[in-house]
């Protein structure tokens, strides 16, 4: 889909490099949700230009803390006043909302529909994604934890306590590639062992790169 160049630009020079100092939530991430979120928009007709900046601003507030990050990266993008010159105020809004209702742990659904898009973006229906993604964020959060138990044990009830009422993990628009991924997911990710197999895999990277305090200390993002 067709990008602004101008819009771009600034995006790629000046808000892409924030991410330099994040690890779980680093360009990879920015860059698969970009993907998703363009992916979706042009499904659904959406506002290509729109669902471009909000992917990009959806976690740059993560620095803060990882409570709350849907506002304080809302509150980044709203205040950012570059936008102004691509964006009407009405839209500008609608790209704050959108990041505000992002996460996944939430229950009700985002007000607006550039708000779904971007929540099932940012789904990882991957594995190997979600294990690096998820025991950074372990890591991170919880320094009382040593070990790998510790840290797969509790990153997969969190996962586990993200399944709805009918045993799926819950998507806003239900869009048919989004569906077909949760499904192959699922069937693997039920799977504890296999995924266990996975995290530690993982986890032993993380201890041969000797990322560990790197995770705690110098990245910035939570
Ligand atoms: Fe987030
Ligand atoms: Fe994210």
């Amino acid at each position: 889909m067709h990008i602004n160049p101008a819009l771009k630009h600034y995006i790629e020079s000046q808000i892409f490099p924030k991410y330099d100092k994040y690890y779980s939530h680093g360009i990879l991430h920015i860059n698969n949700v970009i993907q998703n979120c363009l992916m979706l928009a042009e499904s659904y007709n959406l506002d290509p230009n729109m669902s471009y900046v909000m992917a990009s601003y959806h976690d740059v507030g993560l620095d803060i803390g990882r409570d709350n990050h849907e506002y304080t990266s809302g509150q980044v993008l709203i205040n950012d006043q570059n936008l102004k010159q691509f964006f009407s105020s009405e839209q500008l809004n609608i790209m704050k909302e959108a990041i505000e209702d992002h996460r996944g742990s939430r229950k009700e659904p985002p007000r607006n529909f550039y708000g779904k898009i971007l929540s099932d973006s940012d789904r990882d229906f991957d594995i190997t994604v979600l294990a690096k993604r998820q025991l950074a964020t372990s890591i991170k959060n919880y320094p009382e934890y040593h070990t790998f138990p510790q840290h797969f044990e509790r990153c997969y009830q969190y996962i586990m306590n993200r399944l709805n009422q009918d045993g799926n993990f819950n998507l806003w628009t239900n869009h048919p590639i989004l569906i077909k991924r949760r499904t192959e997911f699922q069937s693997h990710y039920l799977d504890k062992p296999y995924t266990e197999s996975i995290y530690k895999q993982e986890w032993d990277h993380i201890i041969a790169a000797n990322l560990l305090d790197k995770i705690k200390n110098y990245y910035e993002d939570y």
